[in-house]
């Protein structure tokens, strides 16, 4: 085997700019001197020798075992990916932070390894309102079956959080989403953290929405940063996935990699694949994403069938300073309120032209929904409403289009 890591943990934390780790980082020469990792599809590794597979499986040489336990292309991008959440930032010695990362098969798949990787019979997850319905759904519905219970608390006041914390000793973990989707909700993490920490609790953070670009939950002290990687981080809408990224690396090579082979939560090296293709412009179109999302802000809180426009970098959105205070930009997510409500939504989604109406976010085009009609038509109307969810509610995650199509594009729709 030739030459090898361009970029390993060791030696690019701190030493190569951001845009040029979403290139590189994580990057290994083939063989065969292909330009990009070639897609590994073999579900399987051979071993040189018997010893050799005996110092593969004890984990005394490197090497690759079987498809569940990963592949040069999870590989590339769970390096890559613990370098952008960990860039810049130290540790207590001021050496360059280390952290690990795990490829999972969806962000539901991450979320999970790490609550059962860290969870026990018994214990209780202390986190806030408007987390995404999937995680919310796996701490009410799944996780009771096991008997781990939670505790929901406003994560504005922290003093109510501590509070909480003090009175139950069965709380050991807080659960963070910020921004949250689909509300833009925007919680302290700095001060989360600090709570959570003075009471040694596991502190993870969802930074599906914001991204490694706009925030880096590690240097508030989380333990555990979660991704959607189907969103922002690939960016083209070609696959799902998650990551998991971990601050004590021991425990992500033990306890936490023993789970996720054993939930068979893998990703693939197609999708990793395309995952780290994706990558690669993420910053360039982070930028882009974040300009355009603004002017489009701007230009909805004008317009006069507009109600509200809901975007962290309008200061008239309740959790404006908390997101600026821990977020580079306001990114690229935002929701308005129609004033003719529901038939307005349906009317307003039939005439788009440019942008598409499909669930999800950030991809490159630009994605617009109407949860009333649709990811929440089967929730009752006064139900909704108290989630935030009115009948003339859009979402959209502003693309990296021309910002003149977009905003064409919404005038016509708007008209
Ligand atoms: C904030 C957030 N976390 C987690 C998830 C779950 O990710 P996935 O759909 O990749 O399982 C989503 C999906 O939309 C999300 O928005």
């Amino acid at each position: 085997m030739a030459k090898l890591m361009i970029l390993s943990m060791s030696d690019a934390n701190n030493s190569k700019g951001f845009d040029t780790l979403c290139i590189h980082g994580g990057h290994k020469a083939e063989n065969n001197r292909a330009h990009l990792t070639p897609i590994y599809a073999t579900s399987t590794y051979t071993f040189d020798s018997a010893e050799q597979g005996i110092a593969i499986f004890k984990g005394e040489e490197q090497g690759y075992i079987y498809g569940r336990f990963g592949s040069p292309n999870t590989n590339e991008v769970e390096e890559k990916i613990a370098l952008l959440e960990t860039y810049g930032l130290k540790d207590e010695n001021g050496n360059p932070l280390q952290a690990k990362a795990i490829l999972h098969a969806s962000g539901m798949a991450a979320i999970t390894t790490m609550l059962l990787a860290n969870l026990k019979a018994g214990d209780t997850i202390i986190t806030h309102h408007s987390l995404y319905g999937g995680t919310q759904e796996m701490i009410d519905k799944i996780l009771p079956n096991l008997d781990i219970r939670v505790t929901i608390t406003d994560f504005h006041n922290i003093a109510d959080v501590e509070a909480a914390i003090k009175a139950d000793s069965s709380i050991k973990l807080m659960y963070i989403e910020t921004p949250a989707n689909p509300t833009l909700q925007c919680v302290d993490m700095e001060a989360l953290t600090a709570v959570g920490k003075a009471h040694n609790l596991i502190v993870c953070a969802d930074n599906t929405f914001a991204t490694p670009y706009l925030q880096q939950p590690f240097k508030y002290g989380v333990d555990y940063i979660m991704h959607s990687t189907t969103k922002f981080l690939n960016g083209h809408g070609t696959a799902v996935g998650g990551i998991l990224v971990g601050r004590d690396v021991n425990k992500m090579k033990t306890t936490v990699t023993k789970t996720h082979r054993l939930l068979g939560a893998n990703s693939n090296s197609f999708e990793a694949f395309l995952l780290n293709n994706g990558l690669r412009t993420f910053a360039l179109r982070m930028e882009r994403h974040c300009s355009n999302a603004e002017k489009v802000a701007q230009f909805l809180a004008r317009h006069p069938a507009v109600a509200k426009v809901n975007y962290l970098g309008l200061a008239s959105h309740p959790d404006h300073a908390i997101a600026m205070k821990q977020m580079k930009h306001a990114g690229a997510m935002l929701s308005f309120e129609l004033k003719g409500g529901f038939d307005a939504g349906t009317q307003f989604i039939n005439k788009l032209k440019l942008c598409i109406s499909a669930v999800s976010l950030g991809t490159c085009d630009t994605l617009i929904s109407h949860p009333a009609s649709t990811t929440h038509v089967g929730v009752k109307p006064e139900d909704r409403i108290k989630f935030g969810i009115t009948d003339g509610l859009i979402r959209m995650s502003v693309g990296i289009e021309t910002v003149e199509d977009i905003i064409n594009d919404l005038t016509q729709a708007l008209a």
